[in-house]
């Protein structure tokens, strides 16, 4: 294991979505921090943000040229399953293309590449996954992320893959949320939310995966790829039971569905549950219990209304 810890200068993709965001105003604390919108540009304090879109190849280079990285953290995506799977070359030009076209872009003093990739490269027939397991995904945007992880692999030695699970937290300042608020706003209006009883994912709280990061860049260890889910193995029904709970809502809104009874127009993975030993052992990330987070999240301080979210 390096230890690293000076100030760094980083460069975060996606500094607009709602990991991205987590990730630039944590590690803005700390280090030099640059970031890239596309469509929706984003103030950060103490940050330089940058126009970038990854399907527009002229944008990328002058970006990298100024932020000069010593770390990248690639995060922008075509992150959602539905318009992945109905806009193909748009997924595969985001993802792919515009991973291989960043990497192109990067200097000679090959700074480290942190590529976000996702639980959703898993077929979901033999969960609980750890990184030594054979990648293969269902959806079309998996396979996108899958691809994306491969040309990092073959294109730039000095590389790490996190895969997070499925992320909640707080929403963002632009009001990017998770599934979290959407799930929240529904049962605080009284509306009815069908949710899987046979999909299995270990949500993550968001600040656990920035801290994951945040050790990445500061600790090189022997490992190329991490996963990071949470502790607690749930179904989406589950999920649902335990924030109507916690929020005091009626839980006769949630009605119990199975995959095969709601057709969402996407191949859905079974379970896709996340072992993140390597991680915790490697990285000493401890992961925030789901009660324990909505606390934190809802408690006050953290939430605000009015979010935008790609629900799952
Ligand atoms: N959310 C999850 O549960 C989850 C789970 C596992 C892995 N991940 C991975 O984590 C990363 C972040 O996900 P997220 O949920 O935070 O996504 P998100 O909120 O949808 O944010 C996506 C980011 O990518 C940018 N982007 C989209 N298209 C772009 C383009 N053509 N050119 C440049 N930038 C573009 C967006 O910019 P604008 O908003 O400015 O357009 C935004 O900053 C992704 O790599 C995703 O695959 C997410």
């Amino acid at each position: 294991m390096i230890y690293t810890s000076q100030r760094k200068r980083i460069l975060v993709t996606g500094g607009s979505g709602f990991l991205g965001w987590h990730l630039v105003k944590h590690l803005s604390k700390r280090h030099d921090v640059s970031y890239t919108y596309a469509t929706r540009r984003v103030q950060i304090p103490r940050c330089r943000g940058f126009h970038v879109n990854f399907l527009h190849p002229s944008s990328i280079e002058p970006c990298v040229q100024e932020a000069d990285p010593e770390v990248v953290i690639h995060a922008a995506a075509l992150a959602d399953t539905a318009e992945c799977e109905r806009a193909h070359e748009k997924a595969v030009g985001v993802n792919v293309t515009g991973t291989e076209r960043l990497i192109r872009c990067l200097p000679d003093t090959k700074p480290l590449l942190i590529y976000i990739s996702t639980d959703l490269v898993f077929n979901g027939l033999q969960a609980p996954y750890t990184e030594t397991d054979e990648p293969d995904p269902l959806n079309f945007y998996g396979k996108t992320k899958r691809m994306a992880e491969q040309a990092v692999q073959r294109l730039w030695k000095n590389h790490v893959i996190v895969r997070p699970a499925i992320l909640y937290g707080a929403p963002t300042s632009n009001g990017r949320g998770s599934f979290l608020q959407w799930m929240d706003q529904a049962l605080s209006q009284g509306e009815p939310l069908r949710l899987f009883t046979d999909e299995y994912r270990t949500p993550v709280y968001v600040h656990d995966v920035v801290a994951a990061v945040a050790s990445l860049v500061e600790r090189i260890g022997q490992h190329r790829i991490y996963h990071v889910g949470g502790p607690e193995r749930m179904s989406r029904l589950e999920i649902g039971r335990r924030l109507a709970a916690f929020r005091g809502y009626d839980p006769s809104l949630l009605r119990p569905v199975t995959q095969a009874e709601a057709d969402t127009g996407c191949p859905r993975p079974k379970d896709v549950s996340l072992n993140s030993a390597r991680v915790q052992a490697a990285h000493a990330v401890k992961f925030t219990p789901f009660e324990e987070a909505l606390k934190a999240i809802f408690g006050g301080a953290e939430h605000s209304a009015g979010t935008e979210q790609n629900p799952w």
